[in-house]
């Protein structure tokens, strides 16, 4: 029996950026989006462009750039939102407009101040504007979770008769519970009239831990699209992680009567790119995409293994991109490997300049390094593109003492400024190890007056000679931004990723929270 197309949409570049710090530049959402539609995404949510020009340019360059994905801007149901998503998604081979209100008691009182009345013709009036732009349309019930299934009935009949043509059914707040969540779709899939017409979506947080299994519950009852996004990632504890949505259906075939359209080999190398560029590790638990996910450490298992592999994995490393991505480059490897290594990995450089420069970073790093593997050619890249020319932050050199019975010392050279004003400052400073020398010596000469609230390494590869990667996280006037650096010596690499999180407190640009 050949099985029901369920629609992977993916919503990291919108729901995964409200993740704290998580902000994400038009070149990284660029680089993530095609990583998406290579990885065979039905609907990529590239962001809400109502939040600030940045965004809107975001959505419209993804709108231009992406063939194979519908693109998906997001709307507040009101006449401002709705026409700058349907600007910003108009470039776009496939757009779609996703416009939402949210429908709970609690929500309506407290936060909208409407009443259901009200609520009812926002929905409408936004779901007629957006189909002035565009066919593919799809409303969502913010908070359906708690909001009266009767009413629920009535606002989606209402959107659906105004031209909506995908219902999302949203636990915003990760409420809910597999069996409930199931029946509740299944209900309203009976109760709505027209029912037949569109197609019902689901959308949980993962507050309790339950996202993909109270997605999977509503694909059972009839959902045919999920949304979830990489790595989990998302508002709070995240959203349905599309990488275990994905291998549920598919490693569970027998129980599903529909199937994803997905290129499962390309999952790790879009977690990989995720947590590169949003600076959000992935647990080594983690299902599918964690480093342990297919390594058995206990020897009852690995005899199993070896003997036949079934006897303890249900899903295949290589299936979801594990050994594809690990193809190594060393220090003999010339332009044209590098070059090709980058085509096959995705990575587009804008100019042959920034080729140079970035070939002129991969051979200092392999003077370091014997062998260079994706996961280094990621954080380089990284590296090249979080520290454009005109940020006014960068390393210049670093020389740090470290020894017993004496304060570790850190001494920097920083290039400050921009442009002509561009200038060379030395900083020494004492710490209570070198790292915390390290970020005050930058102190010196920032002041940025800034928290630190989270300071993270993790080894990108194996072996001692492995690159650090290095995630700090900054706040600053309730902004906050996570700064990523990479280096095979981790002081180095923390210096990095604290410049790099103050270019961003620099730059940022203020934005508005849909569901603020
Ligand atoms: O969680 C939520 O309700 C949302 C909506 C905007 C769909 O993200
Ligand atoms: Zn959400």
């Amino acid at each position: 029996m050949s099985k029901q197309h369920l629609t992977i949409f993916d919503t990291t570049l919108r729901d995964g950026e409200q993740s704290p710090g998580a902000a994400m530049t038009k070149d990284e959402k660029l680089r993530i989006a095609r990583q998406l539609e290579r990885m065979r995404v039905d609907v990529i949510e590239a962001g809400f462009p109502a939040a600030s020009p940045g965004d809107f340019e975001a959505v419209k360059a993804i709108a231009e750039a992406i063939k194979e994905s519908t693109v998906c801007g997001l709307a507040r149901a009101n006449d401002n939102d709705v026409q700058k998503a349907g600007e910003a998604i108009k470039p776009a081979r496939s757009g779609r407009i996703h416009t939402f209100i949210a429908t709970s008691p609690i929500h309506m009182e407290k936060k909208l101040r409407m009443s259901p009345d009200q609520v009812v013709e926002a929905a409408v009036a936004a779901v007629k504007l957006a189909r002035r732009y565009t066919d593919d349309v799809e409303f969502s019930a913010e908070d359906a979770v708690r909001s009266d299934f009767a009413f629920l009935c009535r606002v989606f009949d209402a959107v659906i008769k105004a031209g909506a043509t995908t219902i999302n059914v949203p636990d915003t707040v990760g409420y809910s519970i597999p069996e409930v969540w199931g029946e509740r779709m299944r209900q309203l899939i009976e109760a709505v009239p027209a029912a037949d017409k569109v197609i019902w979506s689901t959308h949980c947080h993962n507050d309790l831990g339950l996202a993909v299994a109270n997605s999977l519950s509503a694909v059972l009852a009839g959902a045919r699209q999920v949304e979830c996004t990489i790595n989990g990632l998302g508002e709070r504890a995240g959203n349905a992680s599309l990488e275990e949505v994905v291998m549920a259906v598919r490693t569970r075939g027998d129980l599903f009567t529909c199937d994803t359209r997905i290129d499962a080999t390309q999952i790790v190398p879009a977690s990989r790119l995720v947590s590169q560029i949003t600076g959000y590790a992935v647990q080594p638990n983690k299902a599918v995409v964690g480093a342990n996910a297919f390594a058995h450490e206990s020897g009852i298992h690995q005899d199993g293994v070896l003997k036949h592999r079934e006897t303890y994995e249900i899903m295949r490393a290589e299936d979801v991109g594990w050994t594809n991505n690990r193809l190594t480059l060393g220090k003999l490897s010339g332009r044209s490997a590098f070059r090709s290594r980058l085509k096959e990995l995705g990575i587009e450089l804008a100019s042959e300049e920034a080729l140079n420069v970035a070939f002129g970073h991969f051979k200092e790093l392999a003077d370091k390094k014997r062998e260079i593997f994706d996961e280094d050619i990621y954080a380089l890249i990284g590296d090249e593109t979080v520290t454009p020319d005109h940020e006014r932050y960068r390393l210049v050199s670093s020389m740090f003492h470290s020894e017993t019975g004496e304060s570790p010392r850190a001494r920097l050279t920083l290039s400050v400024g921009r442009g002509e004003a561009r200038v060379e400052q030395q900083v020494d400073a004492v710490g209570g190890g070198p790292v915390d020398a390290t970020f005050k010596a930058i102190e010196k000469v920032a002041a940025s007056g800034s928290d630190l609230l989270l300071y993270s390494v993790n080894a990108i590869t194996t072996g001692t000679d492995a690159q650090g990667e290095v995630t700090v996280r900054l706040s600053k006037d309730g902004r906050i931004v996570n700064g990523q650096g990479a280096d095979t010596d981790i002081i180095v690499a923390s210096a990095k990723a604290y410049i790099n999180a103050l270019n961003k407190l620099e730059a940022g640009p203020e934005r508005v929270n849909p569901q603020v």
